[in-house]
């Protein structure tokens, strides 16, 4: 019998808190991950690679479609190499946003990214999960928090990772990045409509788990 999947998706900034949390409410509810943003970067990663020109849209979308990445847990794996630590530096963050503005792009990786949804469950995480890629999950979040405590969350992340960075420069980096995911004319970075919005500024990830895992659960009972 058709069983359907219930999806929760998290959307919002970059050092929202939106990683952070997807994770763990995926590992707390048993559930597939899908996470959304490490799609866009591979992809930039596999046309640098590739010699494919970020503006060279054809080409670009072909690279798309037959993108050979693998997600296993906390790796990501292209054509048999583990990117996973390649994809987080800033370079490769700010290329995802630049090839991600293309409409073409985004509908090369929709089915892909609906294929995540299988049961028992998905969480998404993104920036259009709940407006174009999953209208009907059954809960949708959108996490906010001041550009400059994304910034502080980002820079810390990326201290403890072990790379060289300079808080001013993320933060100017974060902001622009924000102006292009939130100005781009295809599946621009807003609330889907029915969304719950929580702003993480002043709150701890513990916070915010605590909201959400039982608002989820709440719903889940009437799924
Ligand atoms: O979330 P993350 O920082 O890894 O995403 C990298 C970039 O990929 C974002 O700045 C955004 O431009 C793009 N992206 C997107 N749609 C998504 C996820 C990420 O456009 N659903």
């Amino acid at each position: 019998m058709f069983q359907r999947v219930p999806v929760l998706t998290i959307d919002g900034p970059s050092g929202s808190g939106k990683g952070t949390l997807s994770r763990s409410l995926a590992m707390h509810f048993g559930w597939h991950f899908l996470d959304s943003g490490a799609l866009y970067r591979v992809l930039a990663l596999y046309a640098l690679q590739q010699h494919c020109r970020y503006d060279d849209v054809r080409r670009l979308v072909e690279l798309a479609r037959s993108l050979p990445v693998i997600f296993l847990d906390e790796q990501v794996i292209l054509n048999e190499v583990d990117v996973s630590l390649t994809i987080r530096t800033e370079d490769c963050g700010s290329a995802a946003s630049t090839v991600a503005v293309i409409p073409e792009v985004r509908k090369a990786l929709l089915d892909r990214q609906r294929e995540f949804a299988k049961l028992p469950g998905l969480v998404a995480d993104g920036r259009d999960m709940g407006t174009i890629v999953f209208p009907n999950a059954f809960f949708k979040v959108y996490l906010d928090a001041s550009a400059h405590e994304r910034a502080k969350r980002r820079y810390l992340q990326l201290k403890r990772a072990g790379y060289n960075v300079n808080l001013h420069d993320l933060e100017a980096d974060i902001m622009q990045r924000d102006e292009r995911d939130k100005t781009r004319a295809v599946a621009p970075l807003r609330p889907a409509t029915d969304a719950m919005i929580v702003d993480t500024t002043d709150k701890s990830i513990d916070d915010v788990f605590a909201i959400i895992s039982s608002e989820a659960q709440r719903r889940l009972s009437k799924f």
